[in-house]
């Protein structure tokens, strides 16, 4: 089993829509048994995999927010919950797809665990129970690095990170490597790896170019870390899918962007056996 974090502290780059379309080609295409997790309380992946009727029925009892020890009056880890109970197996009918569904309330997390000890090891301690046995899980982050996201690195094998080539990520992409490093030597037990940069939303624009060339220089001169040769475009058809509460793989499988998530899983199957 390979877990795989899609992290990065700016929004809006891509991460969801990696991880849902990815996971869906993974199920789809290379018969990968998958689980999503979303840590994120914007709960983007959530809804670009089941429709808010579904949600409503778990959303009290069946969340990650329930796994992470919240809602305790319901379902505390203090009673042990059990992350089986969080699973909605088969998402949009895709066999080998499933789904742990967040919840807004996550926004409450670092306050709620702000007196709890070993409060960045609750999600290591419940993936134990996992008795599925999935290829990979890959787990949508917020932009941010606050509790949950450190649960979810102390569970990761390895980071992924989403960049869209502008100037603003040249600046952040250093200090998010930073901030990951020293992260990695507070957390006991953690030890991911980033396994590399995902370029995505790339125009074709002199701009674009500019800083992706730039980025993938300064990534293996200075930063020693590697980028994935796949390079997602910018098109419409991605941001278009999320209205029908399915991954745009689904939609518009034939389409540029999609084409380019399929050839990054072929690629991310490939390092991952290097
Ligand atoms: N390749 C693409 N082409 C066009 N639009 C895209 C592409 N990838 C993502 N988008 C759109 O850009 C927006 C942000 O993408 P996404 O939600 O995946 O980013 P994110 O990093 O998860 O954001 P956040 O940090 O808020 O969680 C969404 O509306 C999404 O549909
Ligand atoms: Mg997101």
């Amino acid at each position: 089993m390979k877990i795989l974090s899609f992290i990065n502290m700016k929004g809006g780059v891509g991460k969801t829509t990696s991880v849902v379309e990815l996971g869906t080609i993974l199920a789809t295409e290379h018969g990968k048994k998958v689980l999503i997790i979303d840590i994120d309380p914007q709960t983007n992946s959530t809804f670009s995999l089941i429709g808010l009727d579904e949600w409503g029925r778990i959303k009290d009892t069946a969340t990650i927010a329930d796994v992470l020890g919240m809602n305790k009056g319901l379902s505390s880890r203090d009673a042990e919950y059990d992350i089986k109970d969080a699973i909605i197996e088969n998402v949009c009918e895709i066999e080998n797809l499933d789904l742990i569904p967040s919840h807004i309330e996550l926004t409450f997390l670092d306050i709620d665990l702000s007196s709890e000890p070993g409060r960045e090891n609750i999600l290591s301690r419940q993936i134990e129970k996992l008795t599925t046995d999935y290829d990979f899980v890959l787990i949508d982050c917020p932009p941010n690095l606050t509790i949950a996201p450190q649960n979810a690195l102390v569970v990761s094998d390895h980071i992924i990170v989403p960049v869209s080539p502008e100037f603003y990520a040249a600046i952040g992409l250093p200090l998010l490597i930073n901030r990951v490093n020293q992260l990695k030597r507070k957390l006991p037990g953690c030890t991911v790896e980033i396994l590399g940069i995902l370029f995505t939303q790339k125009r074709n624009t002199k701009d674009h170019n500019h800083h992706l060339d730039s980025i993938r220089r300064t990534c293996s001169t200075e930063l020693g870390i590697y980028t994935f040769q796949t390079v997602i475009p910018f098109t419409t058809k991605i941001s278009e899918a999320a209205k029908y509460n399915k991954p745009a793989t689904l939609i518009n499988p034939n389409e540029n962007g999609i084409i380019a998530y399929k050839n990054f899983a072929e690629e991310l199957i490939i390092t991952l056996e290097d």
